[in-house]
């Protein structure tokens, strides 16, 4: 199935009832602004949300994605898959694109078959570019119920690089911009150039309202290093200029819009600062963990 087909937007559980605790929270918020339009809101409410969402748990497992549906009850355990180590080496493209992995978790259809016909994980995971999904002794460095499996392996990659203040606590762009690291386009070899931005996407887009402390501008550039137009377009945003509908930092939250990437992936939603120049952000709680 083309993974971005979908529309539905709240895919399982955790993400319904999350939206159902915040949308309890809206009336309260409501009455303390009346200045808010009705579908945006102010700064204030917005971190009394950003506060009870947990966009922040520690550095060393954000991203780290438990793959649904589990395995067939009572035969393996789960897959617990770890963004940091792969974005660290692989373009967001990679994957969700030339490997067909959904950007919406749940929706690929990935098998024992499939991983063993050299498909999903088995297109690295075959003893060449990586531990081979063939080995009985190594089925259990993806099938793990442990959440910190990969913790210390993250603690040592970590080290030495440029930090920032949420997500994993390390600042991707500049990790890339400074050759940190220097993660691969693509792996299809002989794959034709993806579409180069046009002259005019150059220059930033203002969205955002008119009020200047809101202002974003988004960069069309900062993106095309990790993914490709049709990782956005036309199922994240409309490609006509101000097209897309419902477009608001309350959907952000939820998950939607700029959130499908920067709540789960990417720097999240409470990094105001580096979406909104105008603001600082502000302290959150965060766990003990530090480098
Ligand atoms: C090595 C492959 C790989 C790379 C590289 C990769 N991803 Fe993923 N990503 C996955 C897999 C596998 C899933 C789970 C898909 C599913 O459940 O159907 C996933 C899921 C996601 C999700 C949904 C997570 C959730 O918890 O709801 C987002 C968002 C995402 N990826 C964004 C990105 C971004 C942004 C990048 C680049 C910075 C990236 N991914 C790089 C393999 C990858
Ligand atoms: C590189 C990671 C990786 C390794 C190594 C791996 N698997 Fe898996 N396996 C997966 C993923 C991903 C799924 C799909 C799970 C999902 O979607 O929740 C899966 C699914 C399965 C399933 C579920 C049934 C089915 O047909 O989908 C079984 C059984 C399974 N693996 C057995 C094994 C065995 C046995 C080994 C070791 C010989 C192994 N796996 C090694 C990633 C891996
Ligand atoms: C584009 C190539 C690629 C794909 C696709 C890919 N991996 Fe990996 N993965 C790697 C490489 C390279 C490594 C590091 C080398 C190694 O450990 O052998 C790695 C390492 C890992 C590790 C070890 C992390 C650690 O630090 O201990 C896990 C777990 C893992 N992959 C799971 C998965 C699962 C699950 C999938 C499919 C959902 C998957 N990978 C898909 C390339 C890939
Ligand atoms: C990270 C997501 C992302 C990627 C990748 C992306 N875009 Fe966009 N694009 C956006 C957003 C956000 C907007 C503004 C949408 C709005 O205002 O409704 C936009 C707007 C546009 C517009 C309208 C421009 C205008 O003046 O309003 C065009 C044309 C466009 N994109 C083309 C592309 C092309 C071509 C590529 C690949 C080379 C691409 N986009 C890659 C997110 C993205
Ligand atoms: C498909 C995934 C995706 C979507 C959608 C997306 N981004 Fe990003 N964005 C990324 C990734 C990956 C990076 C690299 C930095 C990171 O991972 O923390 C990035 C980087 C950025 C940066 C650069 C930060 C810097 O320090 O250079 C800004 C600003 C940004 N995004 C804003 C936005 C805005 C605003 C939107 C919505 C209009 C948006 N992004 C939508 C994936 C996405
Ligand atoms: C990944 C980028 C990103 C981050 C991080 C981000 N915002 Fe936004 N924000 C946006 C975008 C894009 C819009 C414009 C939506 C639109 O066009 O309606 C916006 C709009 C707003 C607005 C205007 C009202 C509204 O609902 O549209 C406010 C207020 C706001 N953000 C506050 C915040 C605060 C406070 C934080 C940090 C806790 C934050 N934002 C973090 C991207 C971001």
């Amino acid at each position: 199935m083309d993974p971005l087909r979908q529309k539905t937007r709240f895919r399982n559980a955790a993400q319904t009832s999350l939206y159902l605790f915040l949308l309890l929270l809206f009336p309260v918020f409501g009455l303390l602004s009346d200045a808010a339009p009705a579908l945006g809101m102010d700064r204030y409410e917005l971190m009394q949300i950003l506060r009870t969402i947990p966009p922040n748990g520690p550095f060393e497992t954000y991203g780290n994605t438990i793959l649904r549906p589990p395995p067939k009850k009572g035969s393996m355990d789960p897959v617990i898959f770890p963004h940091w180590s792969h974005r660290a080496r692989y373009d967001c493209r990679v994957c969700h694109l030339e490997l067909k992995f959904s950007i919406y978790k749940g929706e690929t259809r990935i098998t024992r078959k499939r991983n063993l016909s050299g498909r999903y994980c088995g297109a690295c995971h075959n003893g060449k570019t990586a531990f081979t999904v063939r080995d009985n002794s190594l089925c259990s460095r993806c099938h793990h119920r442990n959440k910190d499996a990969y913790s210390e392996a993250f603690a040592t990659f970590a080290e030495g690089m440029p930090r920032a203040q949420f997500g994993n606590g390390l600042d991707w762009a500049k990790m890339v911009k400074e050759h940190y690291i220097d993660p691969v386009h693509t792996v299809k070899p002989g794959a034709e150039p993806s579409m180069q931005l046009p002259e005019k996407l150059r220059k930033p887009l203002e969205l955002g309202t008119k009020s200047p402390r809101s202002g974003v501008l988004f960069s069309h550039e900062d993106h095309m290093g990790w993914l490709d137009c049709s990782n956005c377009h036309p199922e994240i945003f409309d490609i006509e200029q101000e097209g897309t509908q419902y477009f608001s930092m309350e959907s952000n939250i939820f998950g939607q819009f700029c959130g499908v990437c920067h709540m789960r992936t990417g720097f999240p939603m409470s990094d105001c600062n580096r979406c909104h120049p105008e603001m600082k952000n502000h302290k959150m709680p965060r766990s003990s963990y530090s480098f």
